[in-house]
């Protein structure tokens, strides 16, 4: 299936910018989506933004653009009028410039809640520039993350103990990143691993480390 292909998963969220228009408006943010069945995605958006405000709004459609790019994810917060839009081939919503891949989609369903709205889409077009496109996920960059503290405490565990502790702190915030971007258990259980097995660390051998 086309979606999984790319990395959509119901278990594990895929970061995207989502693009969307309401009449003459256009906006790009960055949000977290999971495959909702086979067929759909879906997405919480929480109040107090424009997407949100779009979304109630009525806007019907909306493009997921698939990219890796830190700097364009930075833009879709920070300098939204620096993006470069095109545009779509099925919706109204346009493209964002300099993707991977792009999802068009209608929103086929709304449900309100106290501080967020859920929305279901419906994928209308996919199109991916190539075959080894992936969504980015949280979870395997903080997984690699947390290895690379866990790979330090060797060389710092005899003779600097408050390293010791940055290092576990810092791995401490990486298994939450995982567990708030997957539901994956084996994803979850490494993460938790290395927090439950220093002994493992001590046993490394202690040369210079490379990073
Ligand atoms: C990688 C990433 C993922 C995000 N996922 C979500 C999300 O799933 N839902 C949400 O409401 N906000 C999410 N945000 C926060 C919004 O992108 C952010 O609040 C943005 O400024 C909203 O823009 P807007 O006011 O144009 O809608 C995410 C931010 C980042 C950087």
């Amino acid at each position: 299936m086309e979606l999984r292909k790319i990395g959509f998963s119901k278990s594990t969220y895929s970061e995207i910018i989502f693009s969307v228009r309401l009449k003459e408006r256009v906006n790009a943010a960055p949000m977290g989506v999971l495959l909702h069945d086979e067929e759909k995605v879906c997405l919480k958006i929480y109040k107090g933004g424009k997407t949100y405000d779009m979304i109630l709004n009525g806007a019907e459609d909306c493009v997921l653009n698939i990219t890796r790019d830190p700097v364009l994810f930075y833009k879709a917060v920070f300098e939204k009028d620096k993006i470069a839009y095109h545009p779509a081939k099925h919706v109204s919503s346009p493209r964002i410039s300099g993707c991977n891949a792009y999802v068009e989609c209608s929103i086929t369903n709304v449900t309100l809640h106290e501080k967020y709205i859920e929305a279901v889409l419906k994928p209308l077009l996919i199109d991916v520039a190539d075959a080894s496109v992936k969504t980015y996920n949280r979870a395997g960059p903080a997984i690699i993350e947390a290895l690379i503290c866990y790979t330090k405490l060797p060389y710092v565990k005899d003779t600097q103990e408050e390293k010791v502790e940055a290092l576990t702190k810092k791995m401490l915030i990486f298994r939450d990143i995982v567990y708030h971007s997957t539901k994956n258990s084996m994803l979850r259980r490494i993460a938790s691993k290395m927090l439950e097995e220093p002994s493992a660390a001590s046993k490394q051998k202690p040369v210079k480390h490379p990073t």
